[in-house]
């Protein structure tokens, strides 16, 4: 199964996406925590993103098209999986169809997450992030134990430097701009379901196995 989870930023994507992966066997795909990785490493790909993230800005188009090609399509193919913070404009979009295309493969569904601006700023701003499994918390509804460490791998919790309020303002605005069209271009291929983000985390789960069905 290969399902898209659209969504502004915080709606909680990835906490869903690592819900799937746990309870579906769908392999979780967030280009952000791959280009958070590359930059730590500081890799080609890194620093070519570095200060797009930083701006709460996209990184280019063509940039994000390679490295979706080679993880989707290249030598160590995942079946099934979860696209979390991909495509996140229109040419990605099409730039995605067409790699599908190519290799005679599709998608199964979008899935399309939303939520009120100011829960999802409340989310943000309270989020935790472990440096080493990408295990995400929040201070508010889904805190550790212990406040800096995760409680999956003792590793070290941080707030991301994109989670600053001018940041995530600047966040929403591209999404806007330039993410939200993407419901409209699914929509019209018939792939697009929504789902409310409201409640807790397993509630939403439940909402979101319930529409991917059996
Ligand atoms: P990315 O890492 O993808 O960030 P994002 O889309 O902004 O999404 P977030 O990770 O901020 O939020 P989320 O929806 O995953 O929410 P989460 O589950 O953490 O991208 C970062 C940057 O990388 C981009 O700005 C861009 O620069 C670049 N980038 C990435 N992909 C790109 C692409 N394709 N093209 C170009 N550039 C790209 O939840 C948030 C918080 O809420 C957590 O604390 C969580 O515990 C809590 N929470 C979750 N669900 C609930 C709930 N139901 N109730 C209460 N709290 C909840």
């Amino acid at each position: 199964m290969k399902v898209i989870l659209l969504g502004p930023p915080g709606v909680g994507k990835g906490t869903q996406a690592q819900k799937l992966q746990q309870e579906r066997g769908l392999l979780q795909i967030s280009t952000g925590d791959i280009l958070r990785q590359a930059i730590k490493n500081q890799t080609n790909l890194g620093q070519q993103a570095n200060d797009y993230l930083k701006r709460g800005e996209l990184v280019p188009d063509d940039l994000m098209l390679s490295l979706i090609a080679e993880t989707l399509f290249g030598d160590r193919a995942p079946q099934d999986y979860i696209l979390d913070g991909f495509p996140r404009t229109i040419p990605q979009a099409e730039g995605l169809d067409k790699l599908f295309k190519q290799h005679g493969d599709n998608l199964d569904a979008v899935i399309l997450l939303e939520a009120d601006p100011q829960a999802i700023i409340n989310r943000l701003s309270a989020r935790r992030t472990c440096r080493q499994c990408n295990s995400v918390y929040n201070l508010l509804t889904n805190p550790p134990k212990h406040p800096q460490k995760c409680d999956a791998c003792g590793g070290e919790l941080y707030q991301r430097e994109d989670d600053r309020i001018e940041t995530i303002q600047r966040r929403l605005e591209v999404y806007t701009s330039q993410t939200a069209p993407l419901a409209e271009y699914y929509r019209q291929r018939g792939q697009l379901k929504t789902v409310s983000a409201d409640g807790t985390p397993a509630e939403v789960f439940q909402r979101i196995n319930d529409t991917l069905g059996g």
